[in-house]
């Protein structure tokens, strides 16, 4: 199996992508660090805690990591989300808890010295976490098989004209990120303005059972696109990348991250016709598979059920 940290702000799209990476057989996942980004660190720990409660997951680690980016005023996403940032389904009070003896940098870091294996970051929040982990434990960049990244975009922004959501929030740790030397593979908006989720696949979820059902109601109450017409669910895209990874062309390619200009920081230049003369640093996914993934995205939150 292969042990998974995962560095994310739930957020009802990082909320299925931890599920089907915990109801994925391959997966260990052995650590969850929540962080501000759609919403504040004590509400996404509270929505790691709530949500491995009701999936009846309480063997999983949950330690809080950052409660701001690296030099930056956090900026949130409630109005995509919700206030609570998975709203549109009354959770069960959690009875999982969340370790708040050590931070969640230092928590990855003794997860990652420990581990037999390499260990594979899911990273689907802002970077803040994982860039504080590389600089201050640079010997770790060996350990770690892979960083799954969802961020940035081939196009057009999200929170701003060019700048996606995740790395808008901590741009600098999105830069140091890239500049890491780790293998990263991306997801960028642009695969999950493509792969949209219908409404006839979210009835097919509601009826999977419980988990299913539990789904198709924070589906109902996403703001990211439309439920009727597709909603963007970003975050499961970089598990898909992983377990999946027939679904999507990737190319290696130089990613660079803004971090100059007031009008596009956090801006991904993903530099495909290579302008930059710069070292490919990352595999980026320009092209999915639609109906491969619509399946495989139904199919998979079946396993948690
Ligand atoms: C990203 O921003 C967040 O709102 C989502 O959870 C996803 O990680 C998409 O830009
Ligand atoms: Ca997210």
């Amino acid at each position: 199996m292969t042990p998974v940290i995962f560095s994310t702000d739930p957020g009802i799209d990082d909320a299925v992508a931890i599920a089907i990476a915990l109801a994925d057989p391959t997966l260990d996942v052995r650590l969850i660090v929540p962080l501000s980004g759609n919403v504040d660190v004590h509400l996404a720990t509270n929505n790691v805690r709530k949500l491995l409660t009701f999936l009846g997951q309480s063997h999983v680690r949950v330690v809080p990591g950052s409660a701001t980016p690296l030099l930056r005023p956090l900026i949130n996403a409630a109005d995509i989300h919700g206030e609570s940032g998975m709203d549109g389904f009354d959770f069960p009070a959690p009875t999982v808890q969340a370790d708040t003896t050590t931070t969640g940098v230092e928590a990855m870091h003794a997860e990652i010295k420990a581990s037999a294996e390499p260990v594979t970051i899911i990273a689907i929040g802002p970077l803040t976490d994982v860039a504080v982990l590389l600089q201050q434990h640079p010997e770790d960049k060996e350990r770690i098989d892979r960083i799954m990244i969802m961020g940035g975009s081939l196009g057009r922004g999200n929170i701003g004209v060019l700048s996606e959501f995740n790395f808008a929030v901590d741009p600098e740790a999105a830069s140091m990120v890239f500049k890491s030397g780790v293998e990263l593979h991306v997801a960028p908006l642009d695969v999950g303005n493509a792969a949209t989720i219908m409404p006839e696949m979210s009835e097919r979820i509601r009826d999977l059972g419980p988990v299913g059902d539990m789904f198709y109601h924070l589906f109902r109450a996403f703001r990211s696109g439309s439920f009727e017409t597709g909603l963007q669910i970003y975050d499961p895209l970089a598990v898909g990348m992983l377990l999946v990874p027939d679904l999507f062309t990737e190319e290696y390619t130089h990613v660079a991250i803004d971090t100059a200009s007031e009008l596009t920081a956090g801006a991904s230049l993903i530099d495909l016709q290579d302008y930059l003369h710069r070292p490919a640093n990352a595999h980026v996914a320009v092209d999915v598979d639609v109906d491969g993934f619509r399946e495989w995205f139904v199919q998979a939150i079946k396993l948690s059920d």
